[in-house]
């Protein structure tokens, strides 16, 4: 078969890929190789800057179908029954660079996007359903301790645990991470969790509190830690060849999408606060009603325009779905376009992988580097217009439903209300004492003399003892007598 001719970007036939254009053979090089040029210099080009947490990670594509009615919940065609949506997942881990061996402990990315009709709704959850911290202005310090220090390039475990040990509130999310959570098998077995208590709102406008769970088909394993470290020397990329290889085999990993629903008057009083995302809401009092079922069934073709460039947001809900007063989440709504823009660029959602593909964008926001369309606005660039639906889309408040809450009060800077039972330790003791068992037990004690022994400043092993003994006082006193 004869291949087509290698042409420039502007599509016109180029003579060789194999020798520059020169002054005779032996001669220096010129300037006008267009070709030369182009090609050194789109190199030059090729990266975008890596995500700043989440860095390495990978994905494929699916079907989110909805199998049980929760409408009396939600209003969202996404989560009527019967409705099926095309699915990206990523799945990642948070402090390591893009090249970075896949099973270094860590906490999971677990970043859904469904392409509704509505437009698209992302979910960007963790494979653990808390997190550290409980506001938006302590995540760059938090993710600063995680990643290198200043002066060596090196990651640092004083750094980490100095961090934690300082910020009482870490303690349920480093008991998940120390424990079998942080080593998973695969991508494939882990559950995912959106953590934050979200609000969904059904047809006749009630709103409700809700959590959103992905329990894994393949169920949900560990991975020994000799074994991780092992891999991370010989298989940095284990998870994301693993996930790939499965779907070629045509094996589909899939989960089933459980919510918590929690009525709206009942978050004031509940005794845990509920849009603190470092607690659970306790499955006995909430417990999971099934939504649907997830399935990937499909690779990346192409790699960076379709993972590496996909651009996740918290804030992208559609009407019936939304946020809740969770001051995490609202940094987050920030956080994420804003990184994009850097990292991708100003019209980052024009690009295929993060339009919309069972909707349409359609607004007055305009031009910007890179911008092709328009979003559905004809030649008209403001509103109101005198045209008619030839000058373009308009607002409609019935379509736009959003989670309405209320809200007053001074500024202020201050923790949020403290509910009955809301405390740094007790929920990690109880994940500790109740939820793993003896094997899962011992083995994040010796993850934790492990980690007790690579701290080298005396103050901050000392709070390393103390942390854990507020979780649980035998595990701190064991670790005093083992590390
Ligand atoms: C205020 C707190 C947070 C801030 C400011 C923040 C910020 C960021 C930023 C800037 C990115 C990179 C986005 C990009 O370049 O595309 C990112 C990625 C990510 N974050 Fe957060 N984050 C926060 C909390 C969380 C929490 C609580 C979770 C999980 C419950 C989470 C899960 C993720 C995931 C899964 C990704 C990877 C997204 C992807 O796969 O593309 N983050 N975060």
């Amino acid at each position: 078969m004869t291949k087509p001719a290698t042409t420039t970007q502007a599509g016109a036939p180029i003579a060789s890929d194999t020798h520059s254009l020169t002054v005779g053979a032996d001669g220096p090089t010129v300037l006008h190789d267009h070709h030369l040029v182009e090609k050194i210099a789109a190199f030059n080009r090729e990266r975008v800057p890596e995500r700043n947490p989440h860095a390495k990670g990978g994905g494929a594509f699916g079907e989110f179908v909805v199998t049980e009615d929760v409408s009396a919940y939600t209003r969202a065609a996404v989560f009527q029954q019967g409705a099926k949506s095309e699915a990206l997942i990523r799945f990642s881990s948070v402090a390591g660079e893009q090249g970075s061996p896949d099973t270094w402990r860590d906490v999971r990315g677990f970043s859904l996007r469904l392409y509704s009709e509505e437009g698209n709704l992302d979910i960007v959850g963790n494979n653990t359903p808390t997190f550290f911290l409980r506001d938006a202005i302590k995540f760059p310090d938090f993710i600063h301790s995680q990643k290198r220090l200043g002066d060596s390039g090196l990651r640092d475990p004083d750094m980490q645990w100095d961090f934690w040990t300082l910020s009482p509130e870490t303690a349920h999310q480093v008991t998940y991470l120390m424990g079998d959570r942080g080593l998973p098998r695969s991508w494939r077995h882990m559950n995912g969790y959106g953590s934050h208590t979200f609000s969904w709102v059904n047809a006749e406008g009630e709103l409700f509190w809700m959590r959103y769970h992905f329990v894994s088909h393949q169920g949900v394993e560990a991975m020994g830690a000799e074994e991780a470290q092992q891999l991370a020397g010989s298989d940095a990329d284990y998870y994301r060849r693993d996930l790939f290889d499965a779907i070629q085999r045509g094996e589909h990993p899939s989960w089933d999408l459980y919510v918590q629903i929690m009525p709206y008057d009942e978050a004031k009083s509940y005794r845990f606060n509920p849009f603190d995302l470092t607690k659970t809401i306790s499955l006995k009092d909430y417990p999971r009603i099934k939504v649907g079922t997830l399935t990937l069934n499909r690779n990346p073709e192409n790699f960076f325009a379709q993972i590496e460039q996909a651009g996740f947001s918290p804030g992208n809900q559609v009407p019936g779905t939304g946020i809740s007063p969770d001051k995490m989440l609202m940094g987050r709504i920030f956080a994420y376009p804003d990184a994009q823009r850097h990292r991708i660029g100003a019209n980052y959602n024009q690009l295929p992988v993060n339009q919309p593909h069972a909707a349409e964008a359609r607004n007055y926001q305009h031009e910007g580097a890179m911008r092709y369309q328009y979003n559905g606005a004809a030649h008209r660039t403001y509103q109101p217009n005198s045209f008619g639906a030839a000058g373009g889309p308009e607002a409609d408040p019935s379509k736009g439903i959003e989670a309405n809450w209320e809200a007053d009060g001074e500024l202020v800077r201050s923790a949020a209300t403290l509910h009955a039972e809301d405390d740094d330790f007790g929920q990690p003791g109880t994940l500790y004492r109740e939820v793993f068992d003896d094997e899962q037990r011992a083995r994040f004690i010796e993850t934790l003399i492990g980690q007790g022994r690579s701290i080298t400043v005396d103050e901050i092993r000392e709070r390393f003892f103390q942390y854990w003994t507020n979780v649980d006082a035998t595990l701190g006193a064991a670790l005093r007598t083992q590390v």
